[in-house]
């Protein structure tokens, strides 16, 4: 049994990742701001910590961490016109520097495992043009820049993939399908003709911190009911 480090499992993709993986009987620590939704899993173990701070205080985990997913992140849908400066900076914090403070702290760790994996979190708006997405698109872009970065220093030790969803029906994207007629649009636009679930993308993440996606690294892999592509 693995040990994964999950920050951001407390919601949304997250939880479901973290149920996914207490069900295999993993262990798992678990790092968010808030805990409720992990009472009674098996084998998990909460730190609070936010991430977007300068300094986040970490919890100091003594055991070797077999994979880290990284969850945190933000959806600030404005035009272009409409978007500030602190909008970016937010985007970029959470998303990329969250993930840079995180790896930074436990990646000794990861480094003493043999096949330790790194999975990030991107969006289908990173490789595809969508109104209202400048800000988002462009941390999401660098998400990707920084797994590849990444997975070529530390490669073969370390292996960092990233995901790419489309619209998931999570907390975060709650306002966007909050109604029958937005849930039927949005799932219209996709091949597939529905939006996501959260184990949709929780299994892939479950799947690359595996020692079964042994071989991948530097990936971007859209789970995205084929809108990508199609
Ligand atoms: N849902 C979608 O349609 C979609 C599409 C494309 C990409 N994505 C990406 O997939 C990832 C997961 O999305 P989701 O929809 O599952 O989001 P979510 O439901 O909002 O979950 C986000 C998780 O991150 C934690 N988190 C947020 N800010 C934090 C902070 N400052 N410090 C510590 N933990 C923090 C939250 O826990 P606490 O609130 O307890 O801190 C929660 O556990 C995100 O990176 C998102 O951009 C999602």
């Amino acid at each position: 049994m693995s040990h994964y480090l999950i920050v951001g499992g407390s919601s949304g993709i997250g939880l479901a990742l973290t149920e996914i993986l207490s069900q295999q009987g993993h262990s798992i620590t678990a790092i968010s701001r808030t805990s409720n939704a992990l009472d009674g899993l098996a084998n998990v173990t909460h730190y609070p910590c936010d991430i977007s701070t300068n300094n986040p205080e970490f919890a100091k985990v003594k055991s070797h961490i077999d994979g880290l997913a990284y969850l945190p992140g933000t959806i600030t849908l404005k035009p272009f016109s409409q978007l500030k400066i602190e909008d970016y900076q937010n985007d970029f914090n959470v998303n990329v520097l969250g993930a840079v403070k995180v790896i930074k702290q436990y990646l000794p760790q990861l480094l003493e495992t043999e096949n330790g994996s790194i999975v990030l979190m991107s969006s289908v708006a990173a490789g595809k043009g969508f109104p209202m997405h400048c800000s988002i698109s462009a941390a999401k872009n660098a998400v990707t820049g920084f797994m590849r970065g990444l997975a070529s220093e530390y490669a073969p030790k370390l292996r960092v993939n990233a995901v790419a969803p489309s619209l998931t029906e999570t907390p975060l994207t709650s306002s966007l399908l909050d109604s029958e007629a937005k849930k039927e649009g949005s799932a219209k636009k996709h091949p597939m003709k529905r939006v996501g679930n959260p184990n949709d993308i929780a299994e892939m993440i479950a799947f690359l911190l595996s020692s079964k996606s042994r071989w991948m690294t530097g990936q971007l892999i859209g789970v995205d009911g084929g809108i990508s592509t199609l």
